[in-house]
């Protein structure tokens, strides 16, 4: 059995509150570590792009798990690739910074680490570079080889209005190479600050609670901020063909 911690939306912002909140989210995965096979984060890992942010992320955010984390709207791609992928490059063709797209095999299972973030704005897609980058990496590793997806953006309506707005769009060639590989088993993503499951293109999404807030649907509350919850992590097992994803506040 594969089994999946998976965190988001930390957003680190230098206060003491935010940190206890972080730092109870990963020792309730960590803590636990000889159990679970690796630890995905799926974005807003800084509140603002601060370099004094990433400092904080980076000797805060340790497992002894495989760690994969990906970008979000709140992440700035120079800062982020310093902090957590030191060493490696990401061109564009204009020599900037291109998408922050990884893979890892972990428990013979392939992870793709994906950047849906959109420099400078709070929306999400993921680049043409990303999805023929995902073909490529899901051909390589064969038919036989379970896949797991992860980029911080949903790419599907929630029914939270302003998510909905902010959501990741042009998934219909995401949906195209979920047809092409029968072996792409569940997406992971965040952004919305809810612990939310359902489809994409006939596979699990599922959606970690927001370590940092909880945001409210439209009957929980007038505020966007739910003040109630504390943080929350998913655990997904995968075997025999199926996902389960468990919830836990810590
Ligand atoms: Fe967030
Ligand atoms: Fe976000």
């Amino acid at each position: 059995m594969l089994v999946v911690a998976h965190i988001s939306d930390l957003h680190f912002n230098g206060t003491a509150a935010r940190r206890d909140r972080i730092n109870a989210a990963l020792e309730y995965v960590n803590s636990r570590s000889s159990g679970i096979d690796a630890l995905v984060v799926t974005g807003d890992i800084t509140d603002n792009g601060r370099p004094s942010e990433y400092e904080e992320a980076g000797a805060t955010l340790k497992s002894p798990l495989p760690l994969m984390i990906c970008p979000g709207n709140h992440d700035v791609r120079g800062e982020f690739g310093q902090t957590f992928l030191a060493g490696q490059n990401f061109p564009d063709e204009r020599g900037g910074i291109g998408p922050l797209n990884y893979a890892r095999t972990v428990a013979d299972a392939l992870f793709l680490i994906c950047d849906s973030s959109i420099p400078g704005q709070n929306n999400g897609f993921l680049s043409d570079e990303t999805i023929a980058w995902m073909d490529e990496q899901i051909t390589a590793a064969g038919p036989a080889v379970p896949v797991l997806v992860a980029f911080h953006h949903p790419p599907v309506v929630l029914q939270m209005p302003m998510m909905d707005t902010i959501r990741q769009t042009g998934e219909e060639r995401l949906a195209a190479l979920v047809g092409k590989h029968p072996n792409i088993t569940m997406f992971m993503c965040g952004h919305a600050h809810t612990g939310a499951v359902t489809t994409f293109a006939g596979r699990p999404l599922c959606l970690a609670p927001g370590v940092a807030s909880t945001l409210n649907l439209p009957f929980e509350g007038t505020g966007v901020i739910n003040e109630t919850q504390p943080a929350g992590l998913a655990f997904h097992t995968y075997a025999d063909g199926r996902v389960i994803s468990h919830f836990r506040s810590a």
